[in-house]
């Protein structure tokens, strides 16, 4: 989502928030610009619609001096995508960017319109700058003025404000969306993350919910929501440019889905020793009745997989959900229930605010891919997932490095509540260190499954259907198919065909068939000769046995490595990633930043 910088620098800063504005690009946005303080002491601003690239030639052309700056790009929630509602946005001597919605915007924008206010843009942000030249006018100073304004603001937000003839002077607040500060030699900076600010410094102070900062190049004061002055740790972060570098790959999505074999080995070997699996001991498995799981999107289909495994290994009763239900639903939260939250970004405000729903009623862990991200620090117990530094909106290596820890946690649970024993946990622990090795084989396959994604790329709708464990990964198929290729799929249980979907069924639709030779593959192959026997074109994805026994009539077959059943839905969302991957490229589309989406989702 929106992301912000600001910069109270000893060189000219306009250089230098385009590049950390370009850190942020994985987001997603659809315009962006960039305000300055002059040497006149006069705010300067320019704003671009689309890519970041618009914003740069406009810089060529009409250049912004001046060593302080807020920059901002923006996705849009409140008006269209226009460079007159793109950020910075202006009123009088104050300048804002803002990450978040203004709740209570139109009451204050009421108000401040009978006080003779014109707005000149149709968002909520303007109400922010609008407000705290209402405090200037009454006389108040900017740090005063501002303090007065985000006091009245309501919902969730991240901002970051200029002030005209004040060039050693930046203000902060947090409240629901992350917002970091980084410490330089006479400098300071502020980032949406760490990512941003990773040339610039590594020294970030992360600002906690209702934080508020005063910044001026030689110092920070931080104010907690009581505004009591508030000791925030300086924290040394590592992000090299390799995390955040693609590496020789044309995107970063072909990156990610290259370096799954890697970071599952790092995940692994994390959380694996001996023969045994160290999660913290405040893990109590044996002492649970059930286990509540919540999470958006590729991370929800993460938590749809790990309730097989938890179910069926551990014996543990799973209720997932997805959080924008969940946090509105007020389901009753039983004793001995542990809570788990599933994001990679950490930040996802739906997930967020479910999780907050649950604190105090049930343990709280959280599976994330941010050790410094809210759900990590909200949360009673943390497993990071270890992927490293994720860019393309389209999670991967994320999704199968959360599999890894969800099927290590299920695990876990079955020897803790005696469903294994040392043996068969060690066996299985065996296996587990071979995924790498046969991810490795998996994506030796990828000029096969080029080739048929070309072919998927052509049809306006795709359906995906898998059964059993590979039922969620028929719809994370199908979710990664349409976010970055733009053609409708769906996923569908293969059993539930019959009950609707197969009226779609002609030879104009694909149906991609995720089904591993297991004991639920005769049914599936059943359910795929209901769609042959209607013509609808079947592109199988199986491995050697499955190919084997059921490739007959097949429109395609993709053969995966032999993998232990467990493990399976890990190896096959390779698969289905380079499908949606190629289908892309075929179809020309911005692979890393699809139309609409963001990359971390901070507003609800
Ligand atoms: C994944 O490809 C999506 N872009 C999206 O569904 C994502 O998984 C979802 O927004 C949740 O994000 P999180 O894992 O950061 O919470």
């Amino acid at each position: 989502m929106c992301g912000i910088v600001g910069v109270l620098g000893k060189h000219e800063v306009a250089p230098i928030m385009v590049e950390a504005l370009r850190r942020l690009e994985y987001r997603g946005y659809d315009s962006a610009g960039i305000a300055t303080i002059d040497e006149r002491l006069q705010l300067h601003r320019r704003r671009a619609v689309g890519k970041l690239v618009n914003l740069s030639d406009l810089l060529v052309h009409e250049p912004l001096s001046g060593r302080a700056g807020i920059g901002h790009t923006r996705w849009a929630t409140h008006g269209a995508p226009s460079v007159s509602n793109a950020h910075p946005h202006q009123c009088g001597p104050v300048a804002v960017v803002h990450n978040g919605i203004i709740e209570n915007f139109r009451s204050l924008r009421e108000d401040l319109a009978a006080q003779g206010t014109v707005f000149e843009t149709e968002t909520d942000t303007e109400t922010i700058v609008a407000l705290t030249r209402s405090f200037l006018d009454q006389g108040l100073a900017p740090r005063d003025a501002a303090e007065q304004a985000i006091a009245r603001l309501e919902g969730a937000f991240a901002l970051c404000l200029l002030f005209e003839n004040e060039p050693d002077l930046m203000i902060a607040a947090r409240k629901g969306s992350p917002l970091a500060i980084g410490h330089g030699e006479g400098e300071v900076f502020v980032g949406s993350d760490a990512i941003a600010l990773a040339p610039l410094t590594d020294q970030i102070t992360y600002l906690e919910e209702g934080d508020r900062a005063v910044l001026t190049r030689d110092s920070v004061e931080i104010y907690d929501a009581d505004g009591r002055r508030a000791n925030r740790q300086v924290r040394t972060i590592q992000i090299d440019a390799a995390h955040i570098d693609k590496a020789g790959h044309k995107h970063f999505m072909a990156k990610e889905i290259a370096e799954q074999p890697t970071v599952i080995g790092e995940a692994l070997s994390h959380y694996v020793h001996d023969a045994g699996i160290d999660l913290p001991q405040t893990l109590d498995f044996a002492a649970l009745d059930r286990i509540v799981m919540v999470a958006c999107g590729t991370a929800f289909y993460a938590c749809l997989t790990a309730k097989y495994w938890f179910e069926q290994l551990a014996g543990l009763p799973v209720e997932v959900d997805i959080a924008s239900e969940f946090r509105y639903r007020e389901p009753p939260i039983g004793p001995n229930t542990l809570a788990v939250f599933v994001s990679q970004s950490g930040e996802t405000a739906d997930t967020l605010a479910a999780l907050r729903y649950c604190a105090e009623k049930a343990q709280i862990a959280a599976v994330t891919n941010v050790e410094t991200s809210s759900i990590a620090r909200e949360s009673d117990v943390n497993l990071p997932i270890h992927a490293g530094a994720e860019i393309g909106v389209a999670s991967t290596k994320a999704f199968t490095c959360q599999l890894t820890v969800l099927v290590l946690m299920a695990l876990k649970a079955a020897h803790a509540r005696g469903r294994i024993d040392d043996a068969t946990l060690a066996a299985r622990l065996a296996e587990l260190r071979n995924l790498p090795g046969r991810l490795n084989l998996a994506l030796g396959q990828a000029p096969q499954i080029a080739a048929a994604a070309r072919a998927v790329a052509e049809a306006e709708d795709v359906l995906f259907l898998g059964r059993g464990q590979m039922y969620p990964l028929a719809m994370e198929g199908a979710l990664k198919l349409k976010e970055i290729s733009y053609i409708h799929a769906e996923g569908y249980a293969s059993g539930e065909l019959k009950h609707g979907p197969i009226a779609l069924i002609d030879q104009t639709v694909p149906v991609i068939v995720m089904a591993p030779h297991d004991h639920l593959f005769d049914k599936t192959v059943s359910n795929m000769q209901e769609v042959m026997a209607r013509g609808g074109q079947v592109l199988l994805i199986t491995d050697s046995e499955g190919a084997k026994t059921a490739s007959d009539g097949t429109w395609r077959t993709l053969v995966m490595p032999d993998c232990p059943a467990l493990f399976e839905p890990i190896l096959y969302a390779l698969p289905a990633q380079l499908l949606a991957y190629h289908a892309a490229i075929a179809k020309g589309t911005d692979v890393d930043q699809p139309r609409n989406l963001a990359k971390s989702v901070t507003v609800e």
